[in-house]
């Protein structure tokens, strides 16, 4: 399978960089090829709410012309992506939040029955790490993931949540297993 994995932490060889690296690690033991793209270095711009992409009918037709219409032809040509997020403030950082509102270009009728996606099918999971736990400080990004799939037609393989993530040095043992865990979901 070909696995596009984005990284949207600001922080080299911190704590997501380092448990996305273990996923990935996996992937590749079975024979996966892994591509990742680091957004936060990229040139990523607000969606302008233009609309633009709504006349476009073979291609995402997003207008702006940043780097997010080359990323989303890599996801598109992908089998599977994974989205790794620190968690921010209850959600995603800022380029994924707007990566994931650049989305809407993805998708045409939504609420209709001819809706349709440029990624139906396609296999989807988020990775989170956080300095707090699981529950309530989790569930914004979890259910906002959940939507985000059902509006996209994707395979949703779920949000994979690291908690008690501080430094790097410190990640809990325990959540090498879970990295495998979000691996094996994805491609089985
Ligand atoms: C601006 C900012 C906001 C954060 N908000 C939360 C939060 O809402 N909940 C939480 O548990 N951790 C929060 N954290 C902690 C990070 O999510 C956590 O340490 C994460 O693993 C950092 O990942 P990184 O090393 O890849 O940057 C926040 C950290 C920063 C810098």
């Amino acid at each position: 399978m070909n696995v596009v994995t984005i990284l949207a932490s600001p922080r080299p060889d911190g704590n997501t960089e380092r448990i996305l690296d273990w996923t990935e690690r996996a992937l590749r033991e079975w024979k996966h090829s892994v591509e990742r793209i680091h957004l936060n270095p990229l040139n990523v711009r607000d969606c302008a709410a233009c609309l633009a992409c709504a006349e476009s009918t073979d291609e995402p037709g997003c207008a702006l012309q940043d780097d997010i219409p080359h990323l989303f032809e890599k996801v598109i040509a992908a089998d599977a992506a994974i989205f790794a997020s620190p968690l921010y403030m209850w959600g995603v950082t800022g380029p994924l939040k707007m990566l994931y509102d650049r989305a809407l270009c993805l998708v045409r009728n939504w609420g209709s029955p001819e809706h349709r996606s440029f990624v139906e099918g396609k296999r989807i999971a988020q990775l989170i790490t956080c300095a707090g736990g699981e529950g309530e400080n989790t569930e914004p990004v979890t259910t906002t993931f959940s939507r985000l799939a059902y509006f996209l037609k994707a395979d949703h393989r779920g949000t994979f949540v690291f908690p008690n993530c501080t430094e790097p040095a410190q990640l809990p043992n325990t959540h090498g297993n879970v990295s495998r865990d979000l691996a094996t979901r994805l491609v089985e």
